[in-house]
């Protein structure tokens, strides 16, 4: 039998939110400041389980339950790129960069978000594809993202220029209606375009989880590691 071919003609738009919601594992509390990345050829196995022995370990979360809303969120990630993509076959390798952030409270962004775009990730292999992000919220707050209008446009476009500072951002943009975003959505956001969503940590005044991937080609993905310096992991 032929394999299915799944094409998606629409253009990728800025933002989105994945249909299907995770159900949130329960996890209150995280030991301290701390990031798990992997940057590699994704193994849904492997990340899963290196992944969730990291949170297990380091928060009050059972390693089974990360596992599977990890499982869950790779793989509807990653399904949602091969789609984006029009790729003939879902289960072809992608490499990734998969990261987890842990954090005790700050209260560095409640009052005063860091409003931003997010620059360009790594060099394309087909240039004018554009690039996306996937992010989940596992405990605390999610992202805090603006809804674009006319005066983010013109605000964000001032701070490139240097002419306004995060704080004087924030102040212009106090006023500016937010992308509500509920416990468990899985959201997807362009970077490197001049429309990417404008977004900001959210209050993190609790304690928080945050993962987000990011797919490409190997190519790409060691081009991305190059940029920031990383490690990338060679098949073992
Ligand atoms: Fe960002």
């Amino acid at each position: 039998m032929e394999p299915e071919i799944i094409r998606y003609s629409a253009a990728i738009t800025p933002f989105s939110i994945l249909p299907k919601t995770l159900e949130l594992i329960p996890l209150t509390t995280v030991i301290a400041n701390l990031s798990y990345a992997y940057y590699g050829l994704v193994s849904l196995e492997k990340i899963t389980y290196e992944a969730s022995d990291f949170v297990a370990k380091n928060s009050n979360a059972k390693a089974s339950d990360v596992e599977t809303a990890l499982y869950d969120f790779i793989r509807l990630t990653k399904n949602d790129y091969f789609h984006a993509k029009g790729a003939q076959d879902l289960q072809a390798p992608a490499a990734a960069w998969f990261t987890i952030r842990m954090t005790k409270p700050t209260s560095e962004y409640t009052t005063i978000p860091r409003w931003h775009r997010d620059g360009r990730m790594f060099d394309a292999d087909n240039t004018p594809e554009i690039g996306s992000k996937y992010a989940i919220t596992l405990l605390g707050k999610p992202t805090r993202l603006l809804v674009e209008s006319e005066l983010v446009r013109t605000t964000m476009i001032r701070e490139e220029e240097g002419e306004l500072d995060r704080y004087q951002c924030a102040e212009q943009l106090a006023s500016e209606p937010l992308v509500g975003l509920k416990d468990g959505q899985i959201i997807r956001f362009t970077w490197g375009q001049k429309d990417s969503p404008v977004h900001s940590e959210p209050d993190m005044s609790t304690d928080r989880v945050f993962v987000s991937v990011l797919y490409g080609s190997e190519e790409e993905i060691r081009c991305m590691c190059e940029f920031r310096d990383e490690m990338y992991r060679e098949e073992s």
